[in-house]
């Protein structure tokens, strides 16, 4: 069997990458190969996942077959990059490998991949709903055919990006951090509904859909942040009584200040 693609952890975000494409038939499921850590999670993905793929525990005597195919997706904890050992099978150094792994830069790759070109990608949880953002820098000698068999791995459950390698450290704080600074949004202002006496259940529905129109607001009519906000905002109002607070507690500058922290603590990393 001829693979096409290798994917080295086969955890939640690879399942949200190639569940979609193996979904729409973009490419066969006997053209993947899988690799996970235990032999627990290789029974699991057996014995529940939709696609019948070929997947096999890192201790198995075809888990070198990985290393075969023209296209690697490496999809482990970056804490466990220090267990995988590059084998170079086929001497075939035009093989791409691409990293998701948060903080790992090409040049750590290439390193740890001498016989491959490799790509650093850097993607978000939305991608587990196909609602993600993803980033992608080159490395050298990738050709436009393999740009774009990159870019369709993540098409159908991202959007894509491409650039140099120095942004994505922003990328990642905007987009992969920041899920958790809108999760502690969410929470914060339920935790305001119930103060004022509504239940936690419905302060957080009420929150969540408020978020949704608002968003889809600002996308459907192309008004701007400030627009809306001038919106509802009326003189000596209830809602200028609230900015007042935020300014009082320099929320905005608390924003940015933990978008440059995101942003330097991904640039130690790599
Ligand atoms: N979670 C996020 O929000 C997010 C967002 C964007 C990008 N990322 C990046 O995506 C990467 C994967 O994250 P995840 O949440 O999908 O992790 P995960 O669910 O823990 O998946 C990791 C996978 O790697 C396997 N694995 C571990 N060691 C291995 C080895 N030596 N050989 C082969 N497979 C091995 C694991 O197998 P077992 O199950 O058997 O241990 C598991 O299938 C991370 O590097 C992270 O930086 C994460």
């Amino acid at each position: 069997m001829s693979y096409k693609l290798g994917v080295i952890g086969f955890g939640n975000i690879a399942k949200a990458i190639i569940t979609p494409i193996l979904d729409q038939k973009l490419i066969k499921s006997n053209e993947v190969i899988c690799l996970v850590n235990s032999q627990k999670s290789f029974e699991n993905i057996k014995k529940f996942y939709k696609h019948n793929i070929d997947i096999f525990p890192v201790s198995s005597d075809k888990a070198h077959l990985v290393w075969n195919c023209p296209t690697k997706l490496l999809s482990i904890k970056p804490q466990q990059l220090e267990n995988i050992e590059e084998i170079n099978t086929k001497k075939n150094t035009d093989n791409i490998l691409v990293s998701i792994l948060a903080g790992i830069s090409i040049s750590k790759l290439e390193k740890k991949f001498p016989n491959h070109k490799c790509v650093r990608a850097v993607t978000n949880i939305p991608i587990t709903i196909r609602n993600g953002l993803t980033a992608i820098s080159w490395g050298d000698r990738i050709n436009e055919d393999e740009k774009n068999f990159v870019k369709n791995l993540f098409k159908n459950s991202s959007k894509v990006f491409e650039f140099p390698e120095e942004y994505l450290d922003i990328f990642l704080a905007l987009t992969s951090s920041s899920p958790a600074i809108i999760a502690l949004i969410v929470e914060a202002l339920s935790d305001g509904g119930l103060n004022g006496g509504l239940s936690k259940k419905l302060s957080e529905e009420l929150v969540l859909d408020m978020i949704l129109g608002t968003i889809l607001l600002l996308k459907d009519s192309k008004i701007t942040t400030s627009d809306l906000k001038n919106m509802v905002t009326s003189p000596g109002g209830t809602t200028i009584s609230a900015l007042r607070v935020l300014e009082e507690k320099s929320l905005r500058s608390a924003l940015i200040e933990a978008i440059i922290a995101a942003t330097k603590k991904s640039k130690e990393f790599s």
